[in-house]
């Protein structure tokens, strides 16, 4: 048996499988608090609570899944400095934009590290640190991300504990490495920081980081994306539209995308290759805020999406409740735009939320398509992509054939799957198959309409906020 992780926003989550065939024998959660920061011992807490009763027996390798981007910081005895800011925190916008100032401008960034810095991005958070608080900052000897970071703590457990590390997927999310050299840019850091940090070494990726102190290998880890990506046993032309707390689009390919209009980022995978890849931190969460809203539960949400035509009479969400970072708009806020009073109904508000959680994707779509990625199908996974609503009126918007797969947890299934290949020895992932539970595809006369949904929502977006 082998195990993976998936240390994301909201919870933790153990996914036990069959190292040669990938079945799932057991799954198990565990919630840690909800924010933009967050204290690490609670990841701890919530995976030893995940994994008690027994529910690593018989478990010969682990790695762990984790939340891209968090700036964990630690102390010159590894002990954390302060709360971890997330990748959904957006308190670094100005540190954002004085970086891609100093640098000479985002081209210089893509040229450096493939991405447009937003944010999300571990180097701003260390700049606004270094900034903001310069005490506390001062303590701090190294850096490292979520995924590492529980690592080294299972590996600390016992008698493990070698060195920290990371791997190419999670370490192209932070700024300060490079998915096109393979190499640290230690030099950003620095500027961003101030002075020099440790790092993690960077694990090729069926290396292992160590053993417990019961035998159990631990593998390399990954981010959550990467982690998905191998979870879902992808090809080429494989796009997989994931529905989360954050929202994000990415395809397995085999180089580097550059995009300098920051919509893809040019992040490294868990197999060796590359993930471009689009995030929004509006999603599932929007349908939620929809339901409230409108005072029903999200099944009946769904209903009534359904219920009402494409285009929901003229009515336009752009879903932006916790600002947004593709496009960069950090401190903007949600428009519900076209009201009129013969079209004020729950069916097409909801409709209308569904739809513009949709199109805010449908640009990373595009984008992908933009950079010469033939999307032969779509893959829904996520929260809402239980939600029937998106399933049917997804295709129509992504241009593409949606495929959903079982329901499952993909992360920590792309966590054992890396744990198996450490644990084989071999030169690739073992073969595991992926289950699908339903298809979708795209239904005649659907994609005009649905262009015109794409045409209005991004005209809406230009006008209100100039991007
Ligand atoms: C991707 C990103 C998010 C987090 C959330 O760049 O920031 O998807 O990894 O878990």
């Amino acid at each position: 048996l082998v195990a993976g992780v998936d240390s994301s926003t909201q919870s933790t989550k153990i996914v036990v499988c069959d190292a040669a065939t990938g079945e799932v024998v057991r799954t198990t959660r565990a919630p840690h608090p909800d924010g933009t920061e967050v204290d690490p011992q609670r990841w701890w807490e919530a995976y030893e609570q995940a994994s008690g009763d027994g529910v690593l027996d018989g478990v010969s390798a682990i790695a762990v899944g984790g939340q891209q981007h968090g700036m964990v910081t630690l102390d010159e005895h590894d002990g954390v400095v302060r709360d971890a800011l997330l990748w959904n925190d957006t308190r670094s916008a100005g540190a954002a934009a004085d970086l891609t100032a100093e640098l000479g401008g985002t081209a210089a960034w893509v040229d450096a590290v493939g991405l447009v810095l937003v944010p999300s991005f571990t180097v701003t958070k260390l700049r606004w640190f270094a900034q903001h608080e310069p005490e506390l900052a001062a303590r701090a000897a190294r850096v490292v991300l979520p995924h590492d970071w529980l690592t080294g703590r299972i590996l600390k457990q016992g008698n493990g504990f070698e060195r920290w590390t990371t791997d190419r997927g999670d370490a192209s999310g932070t700024g300060y490495w490079s998915a096109g050299t393979n190499d640290y840019r230690l030099d950003l850091l620095k500027t961003a920081f101030g002075r020099e940090l440790e790092v993690p070494e960077v694990l090729a990726p069926s290396a292992a980081a160590g053993r417990t102190d019961s035998g159990m290998l631990v593998a390399a880890g990954t981010g959550d994306n990467m982690g998905a990506a191998l979870g879902l046993t992808l090809s080429p032309g494989d796009v997989v539209v994931s529905l989360g707390t954050s929202g994000t689009v990415f395809t397995p390919h085999d180089s580097a995308i550059r995009d300098e209009t920051g919509a893809i980022a040019g992040f490294a995978d868990a197999t060796g290759r590359h993930l471009p890849l689009m995030c929004t931190l509006n999603a599932a969460r929007v349908l939620g805020a929809a339901a409230t809203m409108i005072g029903v539960d999200l099944a009946e949400l769904d209903r009534l999406a359904l219920a009402a035509d494409p285009g929901a009479g003229g009515l336009t969400l752009l879903p932006y409740l916790d600002g947004e970072r593709t496009p960069d708009l950090p401190d903007a806020t949600g428009t519900l735009s076209g009201l009129t009073r013969s079209n004020a109904t729950p069916e097409n508000l909801a409709r209308a939320a569904v739809e513009g959680m949709l199109c805010n994707l449908v640009n990373g779509v595009d984008a992908l398509r933009r950079h010469g990625v033939a999307v032969e199908r779509v893959l829904l996974i996520g929260g809402a992509a239980a939600s029937q609503a998106v399933r049917e009126i997804a295709p129509g918007l992504f241009r593409a054939p949606v495929v959903v797969p079982a329901p499952g947890e993909y992360v920590g299934i792309g966590a054992a799957r890396q744990a198996a290949w450490a644990l084989s020895g071999e030169a690739a992932p073992p073969t595991w198959q992926l289950e699908v539970d339903s298809e979708y595809a795209v239904r005649s006369g659907q994609e005009t309409a649905a262009a015109e949904v794409v045409a209005r929502y991004q005209a809406l977006v230009a006008s209100t906020h100039g991007v």
